[in-house]
């Protein structure tokens, strides 16, 4: 074998500790750091990913001092550990690295648009520069969007968005990045007349998932399915994202923003795009994000005609899931008794390119389904028949490779083997890769490789501004066409609308059950 066609990946994948930096949090006591954050932050100190000399400030509006503040932290962490193991968290967290993290945490309280707040953290890290040597630091949004603008801009105005020498400065935002095409467009707009697009990380913390990330690896490390990947080979392609949960506390938020706007333009695009993209000339941030970029905007725009066809919304009513009676969407906290946002939508996509055409893209989310599953199922074509002429086979059934996102992370590949025995007949098989088969992962949140890749200024799992309005554009022609939400029973595979809109193209949805 020719060595230079076979590097040594161990060596490749060995991470080295991100460069000193201070990680700023704005919404310090809010759920996104407790849960997420400083779970994913403990999992670095773990892996002895985090320099020396890095550190967090948390900032939020209500007093506390460092010390309550570390306390605070070491409640939630302990919380966590107990939440993933299952067991009490008493010797499970890593005291040294837990110690090691909690020794670098402060806190200033300050109001997140008061240019005062502003001003004593930029003494704050004046004299991190001093003690420390470095003046890098990412500012992690962890707030309402409606402060986005105005964080930036007070940072921009204090000098603490400036770039010198080695010291980077970095802003870290996550969705929802607007609530249409045109309010994405301004936020962007808003946002790049204060920083560069290179400080802006748009986070879409399904790019944090092993499993989405393994999707480029399995399609251009692979060389026998590149070219199975095409409109020659596959009939069409199934991208679905149930949950088992309902809106949960998050009735008022999710009122204004219903199912297409919370998962379509953001995630579901990016499972398409990864799916659907052509390879790019190298892991290079700017060239995977065109080519992600430039698969979404082909995807062809709903016509008015098509809308009440291909688009099917739904909302949960109440009904048993997991054995257990669930309420109507309609019931939740803070959601209108005659609601009509929908819990459920599932969608008919083209893509207009060469690659593409002629393939259609279901793409199907919603809330108290059956089963929690998310999945892109690969179809492909059905092989000729004419050669079972004469058997007991009556048909054949089409191959299809799944990607298993979660909960079980893996991969199958659906095929038809022979039964056993002296007549012909055919069986559906499975080969099954299992992550948890082969690899041993130590437990993740999803956000410490988004956190890692922020700290060393990768940029290749973070959201360009052009593949955010890239989504909002596929998804603008159904916005604010809320006719024709139909109820489903919760705990059921979601409305019969969306079984007739494959049904009619003489295909299925696979099962969710
Ligand atoms: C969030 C949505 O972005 O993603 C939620 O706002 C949704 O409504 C969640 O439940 C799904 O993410 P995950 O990682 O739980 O599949």
């Amino acid at each position: 074998m020719d060595a230079r066609f076979c590097p040594d990946l161990s060596t490749l994948s060995r991470a080295k500790p991100a460069p000193a930096s201070t990680l700023v949090i704005f919404g310090a006591n809010g759920d996104l750091t407790k849960r997420l954050l400083m779970p994913a932050l403990y999992n670095l100190s773990v892996a002895g990913l985090l320099a020396d000399g890095f550190s967090v400030i948390g900032i939020d509006h209500n007093e506390r001092t460092d010390e309550a503040y570390r306390g605070q932290l070491t409640e939630a962490i302990h919380a966590f550990v107990a939440d993933r193991t299952g067991e009490s968290s008493a010797g499970v967290v890593d005291g040294r690295a837990w110690g090691w993290l909690r020794d670098r945490l402060s806190y200033l309280t300050g109001e997140f648009e008061d240019p005062g707040t502003h001003r004593r953290l930029a003494e704050r890290l004046a004299e991190i520069r001093r003690m420390r040597g470095h003046g890098t630091c990412v500012f992690y949004l962890a707030t309402a969007p409606r402060f986005f603008g105005p964080i930036v801009e007070r940072l921009a105005a204090t000098g603490l968005m400036r770039e010198e020498g080695r010291d980077f400065r970095r802003v870290i935002i996550e969705k929802p990045f607007g609530t249409d095409l045109a309010s994405a467009r301004a936020l962007d707009g808003h946002l790049l007349g204060l920083v560069a697009e290179s400080q802006l990380f748009r986070i879409d913390h399904f790019l944090g998932k092993e499993t989405v990330q393994n999707i480029l690896a399995l399609r251009f490390a692979n060389g026998i399915f590149e070219p199975l990947w095409r409109r020659d080979h596959i009939d069409h392609v199934q991208i679905t994202a149930a949950e088992t949960v309902g809106v949960e506390r998050r009735g008022r938020f999710y009122e204004a923003t219903g199912a297409l706007r919370d998962m379509v333009p953001n995630h579901m695009m990016q499972l398409l795009a990864m799916t659907a993209m052509e390879p790019p000339n190298g892991f290079d941030p700017d060239a995977v994000r065109a080519e992600k970029a430039k698969v979404v905007q082909a995807i062809r725009p709903i016509g008015a005609d098509e809308l009440a066809r291909d688009v099917v919304r739904g909302q949960y009513d109440s009904g048993i899931l997991h054995g257990m009676q669930v309420s109507a969407y309609r019931q939740e906290p803070n959601v209108a008794s005659d609601s009509v946002t929908e819990t459920y939508i599932a969608m008919k996509l083209h893509i207009d390119n060469w690659r593409w055409a002629g393939v259609p893209f279901y793409v199907r989310t919603g809330k108290r389904l059956a089963v929690r599953r998310t999945e892109i199922a690969i179809h492909f074509k059905q092989a000729p028949y004419a050669m079972f002429r004469g058997t007991p086979v009556e048909c054949l059934t089409p191959n299809f490779l799944v990607l298993h996102i979660q909960p079980s992370e893996g991969i199958s590949l659906c095929l038809s083997a022979k039964e056993p025995g002296p007549t012909v007949r055919l069986a559906d098989v499975r080969m099954e890769f299992r992550y948890a088969d082969w690899f041993k992962t130590g437990p993740s949140t999803g956000y410490e490789t988004l956190l890692y890749d922020a700290l060393i200024g990768d940029a290749t799992l973070f959201q360009r501004a052009d593949n955010v309005e890239a989504g909002w554009a596929a998804v603008q022609p159904m916005l604010g066409s809320p006719a024709g939400v139909e109820r489903y029973a919760a705990g059921s595979k979601g409305p019969a609308a969306a079984e007739d809109l494959l049904a009619r193209d003489g295909r299925r949805w696979r099962e969710l059950a």
